[in-house]
């Protein structure tokens, strides 16, 4: 969370921040700012998105070619101007935006206000940059050096760059555990907290790593250097994103467009490792390190979000298929509660992002404990992909929109190749199912499509519910996760309060809650518990709830008891959730517009949560 962009080079650098900060707005909205020199550094901050940062920066001077921006969720302090980012040191020298926590920020906020240090704003940032002060003022340090040794004093998260008054061609950033990519290019240089704001201008980067600090000069030299003062060699990538990922294309919202991308998104991810008139499926990662994951004693899910719930059904999949024990845990619990984990197991991180706090701490816990790690990611180059043993790539292209779509598919497509991979070496499903579930697989992007085309019916239903306050998500066995991800994406966007359970749970608690209000939206398309999921929908209409039913094309029972129905072209049970989840995102998406929310920035969340 928080976004971070910066530029120094030939060209103007307002409109390459302002430009910037618009494409990391979905890592936090609270505030906006930029500093850029032109004689002095001038700093203007503002309250809320980029777009009032626009309009309150109109005296920003054109002409400077050099500057940092950022883009903020609040942690410290409220999301206010005086807190907004960026922060500047007490005798006005230097500059600074950060993404991060400073976890010691207190302690050393109390050291450096004996030394005389007067603080404006609330936040653990603003200790940073006067720790940098103070050690320039103390040692007569270059900028570079004065942040190495400060950082060397930080506990906590961090990727900052700084703007020094006195050496106005260059930059200083550092970095531990929160992202930052340099990108490269002709005598100029574009820092990030990804490469959003970067890929029109190169795609040549630089990925910064944990405790390194990088000074970029207007001559075209960078260098890099540990904490401990250790001079490191720039690896250099080249980044595989084009340009029009990071653009609505004709829809009013990125997630609307992210919901339309499945068909393509699920293709892509399968492309080259699903074949089904060959009858194969193979996952490069997968492969290298096939006889230490089959030999694991057990799968751990670590994830947070949307991906925790692909990763419940990958619990699923992995036990109903290849027979292998998973737990599923939350990152965040993971990591703090002194679990068995050995090194027998195997740690499947899941993240979109990639840069998931809670995550990459739960996986450094589960290294310690010898544990190998596999990474399912989509954004490439990140912290997570670089951790991890071996991993896949979901390849699902930049997700923008906060509420997860395009990525939650990608990761169940994923888990379910790496499944049917692991269910072929240990021949826990027939060759026939194996080749049925491959060629089922390789049509899903096709039936996917067929879900889209149902839209305007969703768009009715959704119509119709828009003013409840209240939803139940009901489905069983490989539906259930669904139901969990269908009630977040409606209460992530639209405000609305909604809960997943499993059907046959509802006895035991959410069933005091159904009455006429309240709309029930059932995952009803297994065929193995059809019947107990009929009896489920009796009990909803008894009590006089409204049900939606979620039915496989030409059902007659269930569709008959409903208020409504929604449609999906039949498959193999263990790929319905890639088929059920599309019309609930699309449920909450036009719930979520129709009650004038912002669907693409939620109020109070993220889309990279970079905190604890
Ligand atoms: C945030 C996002 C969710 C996402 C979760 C986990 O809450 O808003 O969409 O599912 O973080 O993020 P990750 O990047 O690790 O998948």
């Amino acid at each position: 969370m928080c976004g971070i962009v910066a530029y120094v080079g030939p060209k103007q650098a307002y409109p390459i921040l302002i430009k910037g900060l618009k494409r990391l707005e979905y890592r936090g909205y609270d505030s906006a700012g930029i500093a850029i020199f032109n004689g002095g550094i001038k700093v203007f901050k503002k309250k809320g998105k980029v777009q009032a940062l626009e309009a309150f920066a109109q005296e920003a001077p054109k002409d400077s070619t050099i500057g940092i921006g950022h883009t903020r969720w609040a942690t410290h302090g409220a999301p206010d101007d005086i807190n907004a980012h960026p922060h500047t040191s007490g005798n006005g020298r230097i500059t600074l935006v950060h993404n991060g926590i400073i976890e010691n920020y207190a302690l050393l906020k109390a050291a450096l206000e004996k030394e005389g240090h007067i603080f404006k704003s609330e936040t653990d940032t603003e200790v940073l940059v006067h720790l940098i002060e103070e050690v320039q003022n103390r040692d007569g340090l270059p900028l570079e050096e004065a942040v190495r040794v400060a950082m060397a004093r930080v506990v906590g998260a961090y990727a900052i760059v700084v703007l020094d008054r006195e050496d106005p061609d260059k930059l200083v950033a550092a970095r531990k555990a929160s992202p930052l990519v340099i990108g490269v290019g002709e005598g100029e240089f574009f820092l990030a907290s990804d490469a959003t704001p970067i890929i029109e201008h190169t795609k040549t980067v630089v990925y910064l790593n944990d405790e390194e600090i990088a000074v970029v000069r207007r001559s075209g030299q960078m260098q890099i250097k540990t904490i401990d003062n250790e001079v490191q060699a720039p690896h250099i990538h080249e980044l595989d994103m084009k340009i029009e990922m990071l653009e609505k294309g004709g829809f009013d919202f990125f997630m609307l467009k992210e919901i339309y991308e499945q068909p393509v998104t699920i293709a892509d991810c399968m492309r080259g490792r699903v074949n089904a008139e060959e009858g194969f499926v193979r996952l490069g990662g997968l492969e290298d390190h096939i006889n230490r994951i089959i030999r694991a004693k057990r799968f751990i899910v670590a994830a947070c979000g949307t991906s925790w719930h692909s990763g419940l059904i990958g619990e699923y999949l992995f036990e109903d298929l290849a027979r292998i024990p998973v737990e599923v845990e939350y990152a965040s619990e993971l990591r703090y509660r002194n679990p068995i984990i050995t090194e027998k197991d195997v740690v499947i991180a899941i993240s979109q992002s990639g840069e998931t706090a809670d995550t990459l701490a739960a996986l450094e816990l589960a290294k310690e404990k010898g544990a190998m790690i596999y990474g399912i990611v989509n954004a490439v180059g990140s912290s997570i992909a670089r951790i991890t043993d071996a991993g896949s790539y979901i390849h699902a292209g930049p997700e923008i929109g906060v509420a997860s779509t395009k990525a939650f598919t990608g990761q169940v497509t994923l888990l379910t190749m790496m499944a049917l991979v692991l269910a072929e070496r240990k021949g826990t499903i027939s060759k026939s199912y194996f080749q049925q579930l491959i060629s089922e697989l390789a049509l899903i992007p096709k039936k996917v499509q067929k879900v889209l085309e149902y839209d305007e019916q969703i768009k009715y239903i959704a119509s119709e519910i828009k003013d409840s306050h209240n939803a139940l998500y009901l489905g069983r066995g490989y539906n259930f996760p669904v139901a969990l991800e269908g009630a977040l994406k409606l209460k992530e966007i639209s405000y609305i309060h909604a809960e997943g359970y499993p059907a046959a749970e509802m006895k035991h608690g959410p069933i005091a809650l159904i009455d006429e209000q309240m709309p029930v939206i059932v995952i009803a398309t297994n065929k193995s518990a059809y019947d107990k999921i009929a009896s489920n929908i009796q009990e909803v209409k008894a009590r006089k709830g409204m049900v939606i039913a979620v039915v496989t094309e030409g059902d007659s029972v269930i569709s008959k008891m409903a208020d409504y129905v929604i449609q999906i072209p039949d498959t193999e049970e263990p790929l319905t959730p890639l088929l059920s989840v599309i019309p609930l995102q699309l449920l909450s998406y036009h719930i979520a517009v129709m009650r004038g929310c912002n669907v693409d920035q939620p109020r109070n969340l993220a889309k990279s949560v970079t905190v604890e």
